[in-house]
């Protein structure tokens, strides 16, 4: 018997899941495999062949990959030349490393580190563990170096100009305190943009740390650039900071020591000093859910649902960070970016 139609479009949604799902592996295995970086550097294209040989990988299923890629509308094809080439467009985001905008390695990212991430969490439903993946959090930290140095950018272009007065005392030199630095290349390029100020990352996580000190070492030590393993809580500094950065920082620190984290944060910062948040909103109320604006914390929360991460409406950040002394908060959504700016002061 014929297969009864839906009534709805439920159908469709869940195929269109489906495709996407698809789509997303076609990406990922393509930034896994270099084969999009392979045919950027070839602007007239490759046969399946040609691509698969320059790679060494197989050819057959280089051949699906191409064509599944096509479908997806990510590789053109000339039919009198049998060659794929990258999609119009596509260049910076997925072949050129260097691009600001590159995602070859946010889609590593996924394709690697979640997919195992994924492959665990039914059990981790079932018994309330957190995930095991803190050793594979290494690759994490290494992943997001260069996210870490497009944050910088986002900061520098589109956080400043929204914190009168700061790109000035940033110009003539302030200290600054990088709360949850990783592998310190947000910390490194406002460095690099504002050499007249003193930089202090801290981390707990000493893969990331690790990754830091090499990512300075390569800026040649630039002067008043520390970098330092603590956790978040362990913070013993005493009004010496103007500015503290916390960049997708929040909801990674460990609930149970966030009140604490945010404690020693409000010491260290000097009267008048500034907290730039800088992360995912995320939903206040169930309707928010649905609203673009928050997607990203959504999905962010899903994602590490099993870490002990823990996002935060703005709500809850705000009467966390008041009673500690906090005051005169404000958020800004960064449109275009899945970003959100939350500043809190500790007023002079
Ligand atoms: C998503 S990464 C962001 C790294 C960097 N700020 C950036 O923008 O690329 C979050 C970082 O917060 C750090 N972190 C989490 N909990 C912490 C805590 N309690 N104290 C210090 N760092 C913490 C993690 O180790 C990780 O390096």
């Amino acid at each position: 018997m014929a297969a009864k139609a839906p009534a709805n479009n439920r159908l469709a949604q869940i195929n269109q899941a489906f495709h996407g799902f698809t789509a997303f592996h076609t990406l990922t295995i393509g930034a896994e495999l270099n084969l999009f970086l392979q045919l950027g550097a070839w602007p007239s294209g490759l046969t399946p062949g040609e691509l698969a040989a320059q790679l060494g990988l197989h050819a057959p299923y280089v051949r699906t990959w191409c064509e599944t890629a096509f479908a997806n509308a990510f590789l053109d094809f000339d039919a009198q030349t049998g060659r794929f080439r990258l999609g119009g467009g596509l260049e910076e985001l997925l072949a050129q490393p260097g691009h600001p905008n590159f995602q070859g390695g946010f889609l590593q990212m996924f394709g690697t580190y979640f997919s195992q991430e994924f492959l665990e969490l039914p059990k981790l439903f079932r018994n309330g563990q957190q995930s095991s993946s803190r050793e594979r959090r290494q690759h994490f930290a290494a992943l997001l170096k260069g996210r870490g140095r497009s944050r910088g950018m986002l900061f520098e272009s589109r956080v400043l100009p929204l914190l009168p007065g700061l790109p000035e005392r940033l110009r003539a030199g302030v200290a600054c305190l990088d709360l949850g630095c990783g592998a310190g290349s947000f910390l490194l390029y406002l460095a690099e943009r504002f050499p007249n100020c003193t930089f202090c990352g801290v981390d707990v996580d000493p893969h990331a740390i690790a990754m830091a000190q090499e990512g300075l070492r390569d800026a040649g030590f630039p002067a008043g650039v520390r970098i330092e393993q603590l956790e978040g809580n362990d913070l013993r500094y005493d009004a010496a900071f103007d500015l503290a950065t916390m960049s997708l920082v929040l909801h990674e620190i460990d609930y149970d020591i966030r009140r604490q984290a945010l404690t020693d944060v409000y010491r260290a910062l000097k009267q008048p000093g500034l907290l730039a948040i800088l992360d995912f909103p995320y939903p206040s109320c169930i309707e928010e859910f649905r609203n673009p604006a928050f997607s990203m914390g959504v999905i962010d929360q899903f994602y590490e649902v099993a870490w002990g991460s823990r996002h935060q409406s703005w709500e809850e950040i705000q009467a966390m960070l008041a009673p500690l002394g906090f005051s005169r908060f404000r958020r800004e959504f960064l449109a275009g970016t899945p970003y959100a700016l939350m500043v809190a002061e500790k007023a002079g």
